[in-house]
């Protein structure tokens, strides 16, 4: 089950990777925002990685105007591997290596067709372990200083 959430700045975006999930079959949960109206990026983080890290969810899309705001506010959150991705080798690298469990696109940033490829790269990689795996391992060593 994937969630996504965004702000305003990444509403539209969010309203049509519904769409493309829907007709690609993949299911989701939407935590908002449901209209466009102003909202507080670090909200939408904290409310929807925690849902993946509650296991509500196994991975999350979260979008703001430039996905920087989000991305940064979601990697403050111990167990957390946000990647904020603009192109798709990117998107294959934070799976493979980094094994994001949450992907950042920008609203304002990537058009909607890019960002179908993004999502579908992210999803359709596997991650590659071994030496990725421990320095994964020492990401999150760095949540205790
Ligand atoms: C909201 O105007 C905008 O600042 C936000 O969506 C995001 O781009 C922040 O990083």
């Amino acid at each position: 089950m994937l969630a996504l959430g965004s702000d305003h700045g990444g509403f539209e975006l969010k309203e049509q990777i519904k769409e493309h999930l829907k007709n690609a079959g993949v299911e989701f949960k939407d935590f908002g925002i449901y209209e466009n109206k102003s909202a507080d990026y670090p909200d939408i983080a904290k409310d929807v990685c925690g849902r993946v890290l509650s296991g509500e969810c196994s991975a999350a899309v979260l979008m703001c105007g430039t996905g920087i705001g989000i991305s940064i506010a979601a990697n403050k959150i111990n167990g957390i591997r946000a990647a904020l991705c603009s192109d798709v080798f990117s998107a294959k690298m934070a799976k493979q290596h980094n094994n994001a469990n949450v992907l950042c696109l920008g609203g304002r940033v990537t058009g909607p067709e890019l960002a179908f490829m993004i999502v579908d790269t992210w999803l359709g990689e596997e991650f590659l372990g071994g030496r990725h795996g421990e320095r994964v391992d020492k990401i999150h060593m760095l949540e205790k200083h």
